[in-house]
């Protein structure tokens, strides 16, 4: 099995986009998939374009590989070799994996930049301790070896607890990480955020952010920023143009997420969910799903066999129904028509304002091309058996 993850049978990426002054956006919009990946690639040049440059790499990361992301950074003029800083925000494996691949391969000089919480958890993917440069030895201000300056901002709990933006107040660009990222419509390729990506925004956040007094105190900071931000960049989905940005926290602010949807009393509202699901099935019908209104009595069926407590009030029960139908559709249909089934199951949520259902954001084809020839996937789950008893 080939470990690493190989570019040559992925589609194109786009071309990187300037979104702001020296500052490069290096994302993927792969069609078909809810969660999309940002990289950036900053290049400070002090002394009004005349002085030393310093070259920083933001989130890197690519679900085709590195490869990838060194073409798209040589499409604007930067080797690995080239990179003089690499910020993480925290240490998940979408971000940190290809950040030691990168700087083990092509940038063994280059300093990895992050919170000491971060780096405690990512120097376990072997990147050697004199790279590391703490942001909390400089909690207002890091000037760096070319003048400018860049701001850490930590936003603990954000989704985890050594997370740290970074603001560049001078492109006036906030690297946000994995807050104010989005799930995205399957085949939406957008590059910045309007109002049609708040609900798959609201759904990141219920999903990953863990609890609202975190998400609320990391929002005060972004809105304590001076200068203003005129992009916030985050790790996933569309990036948010400044004049989006106060509707966008104002809509987060009063966001339950987390901890706070467990047990939710909106679990079992039937006609609210009764509404979500027709919905689903609409789209799942519209993307060829033509049995989709006999598989939900089928569901149904299997509901009240496993579920013993659901079957006393009835099956059509709430979040818990909806979220193994949405399950069943999308085992049906290919990758995109099921990640579309599964985004009209969280917009329809969310205009409900039920809480976002569980929904699979990754797709067997991800995980197939993470595993190389797909061999470790092949788990066989009918050993696995769900059981009404402990
Ligand atoms: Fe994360
Ligand atoms: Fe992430």
């Amino acid at each position: 099995m080939q470990n690493s993850i190989d570019a040559k049978d992925s589609p194109s990426p786009p071309p990187p986009a300037q979104i702001a002054e020296g500052t490069y956006w290096l994302g993927e919009r792969s069609p078909g998939q809810l969660l999309d990946t940002n990289s950036y690639l900053r290049r400070f040049v002090a002394g009004g374009g005349g002085g030393d440059e310093f070259v920083l790499l933001v989130d890197p990361s690519w679900a085709s590989g590195p490869k990838r992301l060194l073409e798209r950074m040589d499409a604007v003029g930067v080797g690995g070799e080239d990179v003089d800083a690499v910020f993480i925000n925290h240490q998940d494996p979408d971000v940190s994996t290809i950040a030691a691949k990168l700087v083990d391969e092509h940038a063994p000089d280059a300093a990895v930049l992050c919170s000491d919480d971060t780096w405690e958890l990512v120097h376990n993917y072997g990147i050697p301790e004199k790279q590391f440069v703490s942001l909390q030895d400089y909690p207002q201000r890091m000037r760096l070896p070319n003048g400018q300056v860049v701001v850490p901002v930590a936003t603990p709990f954000c989704h985890f607890m050594g997370a740290m933006m970074l603001y560049d107040p001078e492109a006036r660009v906030l690297y946000s990480g994995d807050l104010f990222s989005s799930l995205t419509a399957p085949e939406d390729g957008a590059l910045m955020a309007s109002k049609r990506h708040l609900a798959g925004m609201r759904a990141f956040h219920q999903m990953y952010m863990p609890a609202g007094n975190a998400l609320r105190g990391a929002l005060r900071k972004v809105s304590d920023l001076e200068p203003t931000p005129r992009v916030v960049a985050p790790h996933h989905g569309p990036l948010i143009p400044g004049e989006f940005l106060d509707e966008v926290i104002k809509r987060l602010k009063g966001l339950k997420v987390g901890v706070e949807l467990s047990h939710r009393s909106d679990d079992t509202s039937v006609p609210g969910w009764q509404r979500v699901l027709e919905r689903v099935v609409d789209v799942a019908e519209s993307r060829g799903l033509d049995d989709a209104r006999e598989l939900v009595d089928a569901i149904s069926e299997q509901v009240r066999d496993t579920r013993g407590w659901m079957a006393a009030v009835g099956p059509r029960l709430g979040r818990p129904w909806a979220e193994q139908v949405v399950r069943l559709f999308a085992q049906r249909l290919e990758s995109l028509d099921a990640n579309a089934v599964r985004f009209a199951a969280l917009e329809a949520a969310a205009d409900e304002g039920l809480a976002t259902p569980r929904i699979e954001v990754g797709t067997e084809s991800d995980r197939s091309a993470l595993m190389g020839d797909g061999g470790d996937a092949n788990v066989d789950r009918r050993t696995f058996t769900a059981s009404a008893g402990v």
